[in-house]
């Protein structure tokens, strides 16, 4: 029996962001296209004895019962119908997708999880019900089950697989403010009521919200096209902004002048790569 087993959790970014309407749960209806990137979480999962413990350099991250792969855990005892709560099980994060960015890190690791844990305590389940385990983590975490390029419908959770992208370099920024989720969305009810949502040639319906807040988020997408790339937004809630570029010396020359601590260069990846590079 595997004493560890390693993982790689991959971020997103959201090529487009619509946001529809207001659900009677509360959620937004959205129509959004996912797509993988090569900027990931590395997670080892390691059998010990006693409590579960999830370890990370990162202090800013919950090793606790909030975090998503602590919830997987506990999922994944439930799907194979077992009361106790989770143990056994150590988990290192090396944290390298930034948190609160709209990048999808919490949701990947979630995704991650549910999937190692299933196979390292032979949890035999059906897709539908991964995924539907995986929806009741967290909206976008089913997504992260697939990976690739992907339409998001309803709270983000119904998935139709697109034909993979062609492969283009993203350039990857992230401000020193985090967004929280929630909050961009009470900013788009407020906008609302007051109409007049959907800005021309912004392809999220949430980059002028957050831009409103927070200028910078306007001036980055803006200073990326400058810099060449053929497209450029916010990436779900942000506060992570992107530009996609063909060739890789233009994405890291582009970085290089946008200069920040939080500036990342890194292919898109295909939903084969996706399952490829996982569990490498
Ligand atoms: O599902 P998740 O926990 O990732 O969502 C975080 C928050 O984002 C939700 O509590 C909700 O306020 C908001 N949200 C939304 N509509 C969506 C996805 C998220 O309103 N489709």
């Amino acid at each position: 029996m595997a004493r560890s087993l390693t993982v790689h959790a991959f971020a997103k970014i959201n090529l487009d962001l619509r946001v529809l309407g207001l659900r009677p749960d509360g959620y937004h209806e959205l129509r959004t296209t996912f797509q993988s990137i090569a900027l990931a979480d590395t997670l080892t999962f390691t059998r010990v004895r006693g409590p579960f413990q999830i370890e990370c350099d990162d202090p800013a991250f919950p090793g606790d019962h909030t975090n998503l792969i602590w919830k997987a855990a506990q999922r994944v005892l439930a799907l194979a119908r077992r009361r106790e709560q989770p143990s056994g099980i150590r988990v290192r994060v090396e944290k390298n997708i930034p948190m609160q960015a709209g990048l999808g890190g919490g949701s990947s690791n979630g995704a991650a999880a549910l999937q190692a844990l299933c196979r390292l305590w032979k949890v035999k389940t059906t897709r539908e019900e991964l995924h539907h385990a995986a929806a009741k983590l967290g909206a976008d975490v089913p997504y992260f089950l697939e990976g690739g390029t992907a339409l998001g419908f309803h709270r983000g959770d119904l998935l139709v697989p697109l034909d993979d992208i062609d492969p283009a370099w993203v350039v990857v920024v992230v401000p020193e403010f985090g967004v929280s989720t929630k909050d961009a969305f009470a900013w788009w009810d407020q906008a609302k009521e007051g109409q007049g949502v959907r800005a021309k040639n912004v392809s999220n319906d949430l980059q002028p919200l957050v831009a409103k807040r927070h200028p910078i988020v306007g001036k980055l997408v803006r200073t990326l096209i400058k810099e060449g790339a053929f497209h450029a937004s916010l990436s779900g809630s942000g506060s992570a902004v992107f530009g996609l570029f063909s060739r890789r010396a233009d994405a890291q020359a582009a970085a290089r002048r946008l200069a920040g601590p939080r500036t990342f260069v890194t292919p898109t990846l295909t939903r084969a790569g996706c399952r490829r590079l996982a569990a490498k």
